[in-house]
């Protein structure tokens, strides 16, 4: 709130100004004779400060709801911004973010100083040219996954997937190929996993029957289009972004965005529970084959060696499950097909 009176404070100064300004400014006076006897220069027009501050800072109250989601959000409160060094202040914050999205590179030039988490100025141009279409977001261009070099469209998710998008795991294993050294614990694909999921591709895609959900071709938006509908007070929806919440182990999912498709609530809360069950199962058994074959560890990372490509691929497809979070709802088939698949090559 004190932010929030101070803004307008500002603002209401700067709108003061800016009146006063605009008569003195807009032609500037003409300058005195010279000595030589030409004219003066004429002065900068100025700015006509009212006319576009007010289509956002208005009373509408859209500002303060959003921003107030937002602030319960993991990005704002998730506090892994502080990864500020060269090759995580991409994702990790919102300054690396706006480079990397200009340069085209995976990682900053350098660490970034005062960083801050994903916020309004990470994914839209707030501040740009201080008209509405400042709302318009960050990014959208299709995403080269940095798994694979598979090149995947997401829609205005896009914006999402850049940072949602799990790492190469350097390198990669391919389907056939050579082993592959894992050299330290953190070897793997990381967090966020979620465009690989969605997108149903970049995978260690070993045997075959590999399809997608319907959700892949029919949702166009992809993560936004699911992900940002209504907030529900403080849970879930919105600028928060998350979809489940409350008990981890049997989170409540908000579903305003599946019922223009699945209009029957209890089939579809049916069809989200069978799901669910199933990959988790899956998830499960590839988790203790990878254990008892000494592959990873109790606490999921890699345990460092020399692995063929398929013990490597399957450690990574569990990763790439176990960090999309979804288990299932982003891309069932896909899913399914990536642990059912990993789990034979361990036999
Ligand atoms: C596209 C919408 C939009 C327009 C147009 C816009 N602003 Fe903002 N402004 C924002 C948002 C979003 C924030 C960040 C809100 C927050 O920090 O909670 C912000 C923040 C501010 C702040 C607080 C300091 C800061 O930078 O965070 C000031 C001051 C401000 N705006 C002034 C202006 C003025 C003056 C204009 C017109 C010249 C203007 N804004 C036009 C959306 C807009
Ligand atoms: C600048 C990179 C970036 C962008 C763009 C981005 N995110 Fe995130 N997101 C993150 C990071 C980093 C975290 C974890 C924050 C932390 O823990 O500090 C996160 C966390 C989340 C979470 C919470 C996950 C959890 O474990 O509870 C959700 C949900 C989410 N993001 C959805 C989205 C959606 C939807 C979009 C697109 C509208 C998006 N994000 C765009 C980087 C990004
Ligand atoms: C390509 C983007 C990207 C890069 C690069 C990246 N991260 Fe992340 N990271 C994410 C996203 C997105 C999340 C949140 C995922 C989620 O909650 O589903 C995340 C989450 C995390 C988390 C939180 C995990 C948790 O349990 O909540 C840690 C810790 C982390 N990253 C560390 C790092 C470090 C250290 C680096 C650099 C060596 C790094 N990340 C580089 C995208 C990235
Ligand atoms: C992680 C990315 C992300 C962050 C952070 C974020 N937004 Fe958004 N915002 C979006 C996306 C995506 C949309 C939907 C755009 C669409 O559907 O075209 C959106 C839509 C909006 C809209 C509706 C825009 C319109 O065209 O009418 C407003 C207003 C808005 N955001 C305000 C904010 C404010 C204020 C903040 C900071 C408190 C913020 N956003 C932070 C991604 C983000
Ligand atoms: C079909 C709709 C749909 C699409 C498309 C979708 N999601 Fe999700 N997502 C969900 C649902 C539902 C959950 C909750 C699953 C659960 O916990 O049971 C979820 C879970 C998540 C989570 C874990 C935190 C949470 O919200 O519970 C993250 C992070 C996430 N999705 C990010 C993304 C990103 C990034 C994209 C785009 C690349 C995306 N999602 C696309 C529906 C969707
Ligand atoms: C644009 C339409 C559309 C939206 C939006 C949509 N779905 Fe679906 N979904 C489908 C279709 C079509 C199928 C395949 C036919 C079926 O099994 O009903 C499907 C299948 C599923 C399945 C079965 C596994 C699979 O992928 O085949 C689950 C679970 C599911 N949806 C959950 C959700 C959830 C949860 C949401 C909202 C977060 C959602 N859907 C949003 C159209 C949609």
């Amino acid at each position: 709130m004190k932010s929030l009176k101070k803004i307008n404070w500002i603002i209401s100064l700067l709108l003061i100004a800016s009146i006063n300004f605009v008569s003195c400014t807009k032609e500037g006076p003409a300058g005195l004779p010279g000595l030589d006897g030409k004219d003066g220069e004429d002065g900068i027009n100025g700015l006509d400060g009212t006319a576009t501050c007010a289509a956002c800072h208005d009373n509408s109250q859209v500002n303060i709801a959003l921003t107030r989601q937002w602030e319960l959000s993991q990005h704002a409160m998730g506090k892994n911004y502080l990864r500020n060094q060269d090759n995580c202040a991409g994702c990790h914050t919102s300054q690396g973010f706006r480079e990397i999205i200009l340069t085209g590179a995976d990682n900053t030039a350098a660490a970034i100083k005062n960083p801050n988490p994903p916020n309004c100025y990470t994914c839209h141009n707030i501040h740009t040219d201080y008209s509405v279409s400042d709302w318009s977001l960050a990014t959208t261009a299709p995403i080269t996954l940095r798994i694979s070099g598979d090149v995947v469209d997401l829609g205005k998710g896009n914006l999402c997937g850049t940072c949602h998008q799990p790492q190469n795991p350097g390198p990669m294993p391919v389907v056939g190929g050579s082993d592959v050294t894992a050299t330290n614990m953190y070897w793997g694909p990381h967090y966020g996993a979620q465009a690989v999921i969605v997108s149903g591709k970049g995978g260690y895609e070993v045997g075959s029957g590999y399809t997608n959900s319907a959700h892949v071709s029919m949702i166009e938006n992809t993560c936004i289009t699911c992900h940002l509908v209504d907030n529900s007070g403080e849970n879930a929806g919105g600028h928060m972004m998350n979809l489940s919440y409350g008990n981890p182990e049997n989170p409540s999912i908000l579903t305003t965005a599946c019922t223009s498709c699945h209009t029957n609530q209890e089939t579809l809360n049916t069809l989200i529970a069978n799901v669910k069950t199933e990959i988790k199962g899956l998830l499960a058994e590839l988790n203790s084959k990878l254990k008892e074959k000494g592959i990873m560890d109790d606490g999921n990372h890699i345990i460092p060696g020399t692995y063929s490509a398929d013990q490597a691929g399957a450690f990574v497809n569990h990763s790439l499950v176990h960090y999309d979070q979804s288990f299932g709802i982003h891309n069932y088939p896909y899913t399914k097909k990536l642990l059912e698949n990993s789990i034979t090559a361990l036999n």
